[in-house]
C-alpha cells in the first residue's frame, strides 16, 4: 500500500513539470497567434482603408460647414482636402482658362509636385493684381482658387476629389481623385443646389 502511494507521488512530481511545459508552450503559440492577427488587420487596414470617417473614404460636410461663394476655401483636416466654392468666373488661371459657372470644389491638399502640403494664401498677391492663392511653401508651385497650377515645378494643377451632395451637406470621396488639369474649374458641384 504505502509503496503504491509513493509511486503515485513520484507520478504526480514528474507529471507536474510536463504540464507546466505544455501550459508554456500552448500560451507561448496562442499569443503568437494573437500578434500574427493583429499585424495581418493593421496591414489589412493600411492597404485597404475602409474609409469611415477619414482619408480614403467618404468624409461628410454638413452645410454649416460650407463656405459661401467666393469665400476663402476651407481645409478639412481629416479628409486632407481644401473646400472650396467658386463664386461665378473666380479661380481661373491667368491663361484665361474656360469659364465656369461657380460651385464646390474639393481640392487635395498634397502638392503635386513632391507632396509638401500646399495653404491657402488670402494676402498672396499675383502680378496680375489678384489676390488669393495657394502657394506651395516648399518650392513655390503657385494655383489659383481653382487649384490651377500658373507658376512653379508641379507638373500639373491641384487634385480633386469627388463630391456628392446629400440632404445634410455634402460627402466628399476622398479616395476618388482626379489628377488636377485645365477643366479643374468645369469640375465644380453646384452649391447651394
Ligand atoms: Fe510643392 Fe515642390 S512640393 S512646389
Amino acid at each position: 500500500m504505502l509503496e503504491r502511494e509513493r509511486t503515485m507521488k513520484v507520478g504526480e512530481v514528474l507529471a507536474a513539470p510536463v504540464r507546466r511545459r505544455r501550459f508554456m508552450i500552448g500560451a507561448f503559440w496562442t499569443s503568437l497567434a494573437g500578434l500574427v492577427a493583429a499585424a495581418g488587420v493593421s496591414i489589412a487596414n493600411t492597404m485597404y482603408p475602409r474609409g469611415v470617417g477619414g482619408f480614403g473614404g467618404p468624409v461628410a460636410v454638413p452645410a454649416s460647414a460650407i463656405p459661401r461663394p467666393g469665400d476663402p476655401p476651407r481645409p478639412n483636416l481629416d479628409g486632407r482636402f481644401l473646400l472650396v466654392n467658386l463664386a461665378p468666373g473666380e479661380g481661373l488661371a491667368v491663361d484665361g482658362s474656360a469659364e465656369t459657372s461657380g460651385g464646390l470644389l474639393a481640392l487635395w491638399r498634397r502638392c503635386p509636385h513632391l507632396g509638401c502640403t500646399v495653404p491657402w494664401n488670402e494676402s498672396y498677391t499675383w502680378k496680375d493684381g489678384r489676390k488669393g492663392w495657394f502657394v506651395c511653401p516648399c518650392h513655390g508651385s503657385t494655383y489659383s482658387k481653382a487649384g490651377l497650377r500658373v507658376h512653379g515645378p508641379a507638373p500639373r494643377s491641384m487634385d480633386t476629389m469627388r463630391i456628392e451632395v446629400t440632404d445634410a451637406g455634402i460627402v466628399v470621396q476622398t479616395g476618388d481623385r482626379t489628377k488636377g488639369d485645365i477643366d479643374n474649374a468645369q469640375r465644380v458641384v453646384p452649391w447651394p443646389t
